[in-house]
């Protein structure tokens, strides 16, 4: 039988690292798939640049559009990322009878329900393993093997240019900009490393496992986000002294007031195997009714590990060429005239315990002062340590554990603790979660 014939949109990291694979491992791939898969056509906006780098043999051009024109193309590539001309261009080939793989999150994320809704009115398939937390199959687990269950809740290291910029930082003590840089020369970050660093990324990526989880719609504006460009050295220190790690994590959760979707710092216990997710690394923790707790572990960026991804992508279209649309497995996991329209919960409805950090005048009475507006909050505290005065200043830092509180009353207690005298500036707030399975 002839090969598939594949148009590329893109040969950056993930494109290049995309045909080295297909290339590498032709043979078990075409025992996988059933049929050859060839690439056929690439554009890219540098096209001399694209030749020099050691991919000569391929059709080369800036012409995107005709890419995705081409009759004989059955499946589209596009692994450009941003907004556009990518989403025109996706739509463009979904208009056009092709199939669609993708490693671009912010485009599923913001545009998803629009390319579902084109690719199933024109009966193909948008793939988009790739576009979270790298390498490793999430999608298709969630998707496919966790189709009996509920689930409950699910938390992810999914960015991985900050897990290796927290990791790099905390263990070689590090300097942010030059971890970043290395993260970019990695190819891990995204063309705009803000993305990454202030979870703008991770927020594309939970949006897209929230849908796949509960069955609603992607909805990345409803998604709080908070990236690692604030967190300290003392605060990594500090948290560790109390039994935990700072991680950055995307958290969905489901209950009987609506869905929570957040991206934000977290202290996790350092026993939980999440906790010790190191550098690139990308971890996603799933709670399901039936099944309980499990762990995806795996590459989260990267040219080949990524590749890994848009490859069995490629496999899996390759296989259901021919099956009936009706009967292929739906974009977003349910069905999609069954998807729920729970709300999704403002921040200040979310409960969480937190961690807290203040600057307080060393002076009896002071901590009793913070400690009484914390109690008629009703927030009850787990731990307390005041380290010695700052060098310099008549202040200490008073580090808290608190239980969990509604967000709304929190801001309420910090506000009147920062506007007393004997305390200085902001109170540093990181959430924590215990990450246990009930
Ligand atoms: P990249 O290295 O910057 O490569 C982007 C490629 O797209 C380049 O070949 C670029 O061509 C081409 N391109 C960009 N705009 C174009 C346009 N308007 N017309 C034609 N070609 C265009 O990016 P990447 O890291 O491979 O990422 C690609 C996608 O995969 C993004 O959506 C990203 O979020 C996602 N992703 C990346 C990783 C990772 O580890 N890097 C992992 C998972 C998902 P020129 O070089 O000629 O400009
Ligand atoms: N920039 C992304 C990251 C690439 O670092 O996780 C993988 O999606």
């Amino acid at each position: 039988m002839n090969p598939v014939k594949v148009g590329l949109l893109g040969l950056g990291t993930v494109g290049r690292g995309t045909v080295t694979v297909l290339r590498r491992n032709a043979a078990e791939i075409t025992r996988r798939a059933g049929r050859g898969i060839q690439v056929s056509a690439v554009a890219v906006r540098d096209t001399a640049r694209a030749r020099s780098a050691g991919f000569e043999r391929l059709e080369i051009s800036d012409d995107a559009e005709r890419v995705v024109r081409d009759a004989e193309i059955s499946v589209v590539v596009e692994l450009m990322g941003g907004l556009e001309p990518a989403r025109t261009l996706v739509l463009n080939a979904i208009a056009h009878g092709k199939h669609v793989v993708t490693a671009n999150k912010a485009l599923i994320a913001l545009h998803g329900n629009e390319i579902f809704a084109a690719a199933q009115a024109q009966g193909v398939m948008v793939a988009f393993e790739a576009a979270v937390a790298g390498g490793i199959p999430i999608i298709k687990a969630i998707r496919e093997g966790l189709a009996a269950n509920r689930i409950e809740w699910l938390a992810g290291i999914i960015n991985g240019t900050g897990n290796f910029i927290m990791t790099e930082m905390r263990d070689k003590g590090r300097d942010f900009t030059d971890v970043l840089e290395e993260a970019q020369r990695l190819g891990y970050a995204e063309a705009d490393p803000t993305y990454d660093v202030e979870g703008i990324d991770a927020a594309h990526k939970l949006t897209i496992l929230a849908s796949l989880a509960f069955g609603v719609p992607l909805q990345f504006d409803r998604v709080y986000t908070e990236g690692i460009s604030h967190i300290t050295r003392a605060d990594v220190f500090y948290a560790e002294e109390l039994g935990y790690r700072i991680k950055h994590l995307g958290i969905a959760r489901r209950s009987a007031r609506g869905v929570e979707l957040r991206v934000h710092p977290t202290l996790v216990p350092q026993r939980r195997l999440i906790a010790n997710v190191e550098g690139v690394m990308n971890a996603v923790l799933i709670k399901a009714d039936a099944l309980g707790p499990t762990l995806y572990y795996g590459p989260g960026a990267g040219a080949e590990p990524t590749a890994s991804a848009v490859v069995a992508d490629l496999v899996d279209v390759v296989r259901t060429l021919t099956t009936d649309p009706g009967n292929r497995v739906p974009h977003l996991a349910f069905q999609s005239d069954a998807l729920s329209d729970d709300p999704v919960l403002p921040i200040s409805a979310v409960e969480t315990a937190y961690y807290l950090r203040l600057q307080a005048v060393d002076r009896p009475g002071v901590l009793a002062d913070v400690t009484r507006i914390l109690a008629d909050a009703d927030i009850s505290i787990e731990a307390i340590i005041q380290k010695e005065p700052t060098a310099g200043t008549p202040h200490v830092p008073i580090i808290m554990l608190t239980h969990r509180v509604l967000e709304s009353q929190m801001d309420k207690a910090l506000a009147r603790i920062e506007a007393l005298d004997t305390t200085q500036g902001k109170v540093t707030r990181i959430r924590l979660e215990m990450l246990n399975s009930a």
